[in-house]
C-alpha cells in the first residue's frame, strides 16, 4: 500500500472481531446468562459434559471463525472442575480459528496461593496464570483480585474490575453516614478505604492471625469503633471465620451492634452462615460472581456484577478505554 490509499476499514481488518460471542461455563450461567442480556445478546451454544470416566467434553455448537469469544467461568468450587472447563473452552475455541478469546473470570479462584508459605509448595494463582496463556487466552477479566500484584502473574492483559462503586450505591441506603468501615485484615485495608472514601466514613483495620484453614484470630484493632455502627469489608467470605473473629472483636472494643458486611464473592463453605447469623450483623451483601448461595437468609442481600462486566465487555469490543466504567 502507498500512502495515500486509505487503510482498511474497521470492516476489512483482518484484525479486528467482527462479531462476538459470550458462552458460559457452568459454574455459573446465570450470571454469564445476565451478561448477555446486558449486552442486548443470547448465550453462545455450547455443550459442556462429562464423559463416563468423568473427563470434560465440550462441544462448541456453533462458529467462532474469526470472533472475539468471551468465556465466563468463576473458578468457584469444585475449582479444579470448574478451571478445566475454562481451559477446554478456550483451546476449542483456538482450535476453531477465533480472534480473540477474553476468559471472564468473575472469581479468580486459587488466587490466595500467591507465595510459599513453606518449602515444597506451589504457587497456584502463577499456575492458573501460565495455563490459561498456554491454552490461548489473551486477555483476562475479573474481578476484585484477592491481591493486585497477582496481575502481574500474567503476561497477557488483565482487566481486574471492582465491585466496590456499585456495592456502595446500595450501602449507601443501608449504612449512615460517619460509618466506620472495618477491614477485618491488613489486605482489606485498600478496599476498605476505597469504600470509606464512597460512603463518607472512617477507617479502622483488624490484625488477624491465622491459626488454620477456618479459624482466625484478631490480635490487634487500630481506629476508634466506641459506639459506632460498622461495615466490615472483605474481598471474599469463604467460610466465614475471619468474618466471626472480626464481629466479636469489634464487638468487644464497644462498637455498637449495628454491624453490616459486604464482600464481593460469597463462597459461603458449609458451617458459613451459621457463624454470621448474629444478632448484631444487620445484612450481608454479597454479589453474584458466585452462584447460589443459601436461599433462606433474609439478610443475606446479593447484588448482580452483570452490569458491572457487561459495561466493560461492551467497550472491549468497542475498542474503547475502561476508565469511565464507574
Ligand atoms: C484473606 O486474606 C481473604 O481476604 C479473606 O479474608 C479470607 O479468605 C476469608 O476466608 P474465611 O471466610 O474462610 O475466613
Amino acid at each position: 500500500m502507498d500512502g495515500t490509499e486509505p487503510g482498511p476499514s474497521r470492516e476489512e481488518s483482518p484484525h479486528v472481531p467482527k462479531e462476538f460471542v459470550i458462552f458460559a461455563g457452568t459454574a455459573n450461567p446465570e450470571l454469564a446468562a445476565a451478561i448477555a442480556a446486558d449486552l442486548g445478546m443470547l448465550l453462545g451454544a455450547c455443550a459442556i459434559d462429562r464423559f463416563p470416566d468423568g473427563e470434560t467434553s465440550i462441544q462448541l455448537q456453533e462458529s467462532v471463525r474469526r470472533k472475539e469469544v468471551f468465556l465466563v467461568q468463576s473458578l468457584s468450587p469444585p475449582a479444579n472442575e470448574h478451571f478445566v472447563e475454562l481451559l477446554a473452552l478456550a483451546d476449542a475455541c483456538r482450535r476453531a480459528a477465533a480472534a480473540r478469546i477474553t476468559a471472564v473470570v468473575p472469581y479468580m479462584g486459587y488466587a490466595r496461593s500467591d507465595k510459599r508459605h513453606g518449602r515444597r509448595e506451589p504457587i497456584m494463582g502463577r499456575m492458573v496464570a501460565d495455563v490459561l496463556e498456554a491454552v490461548g487466552v489473551h486477555h483476562v477479566v475479573t474481578v476484585d483480585l484477592h491481591a493486585p500484584q497477582i496481575e502481574g502473574f500474567f503476561r497477557i492483559p488483565v482487566d481486574s474490575l471492582t465491585a466496590v462503586p456499585h456495592l456502595s450505591i446500595y450501602l449507601r441506603e443501608e449504612t449512615s453516614p460517619g460509618v466506620v468501615v472495618v477491614a477485618p485484615d491488613a489486605g482489606a485495608f485498600r478496599m476498605a478505604t476505597e469504600y470509606a472514601h464512597r460512603l463518607n466514613g472512617t477507617v479502622a483495620v483488624l490484625h488477624k492471625r491465622r491459626k488454620s484453614g477456618t479459624g482466625t484470630q484478631v490480635t490487634h484493632l487500630v481506629g476508634d469503633v466506641a459506639g459506632r455502627a460498622c461495615l466490615i469489608v472483605d474481598d471474599m467470605i469463604s467460610t466465614g471465620g475471619t468474618l466471626a473473629s472480626a464481629i466479636e472483636a469489634l464487638l468487644t472494643a464497644g462498637a455498637r451492634p449495628e454491624l453490616t458486611i459486604a464482600a464481593t464473592h460469597g463462597l459461603l463453605l458449609a458451617g458459613a452462615r451459621q457463624k454470621l447469623i448474629h444478632e448484631a450483623v444487620r445484612k450481608v451483601v454479597i454479589t453474584d460472581t458466585i452462584a447460589g448461595g443459601p436461599k433462606d437468609w433474609p439478610r443475606l442481600q446479593s447484588i448482580s456484577i452483570a452490569p458491572v462486566i457487561a459495561g466493560a465487555l461492551k467497550r472491549l469490543v468497542e475498542h474503547r478505554s475502561l476508565g469511565d466504567l464507574y
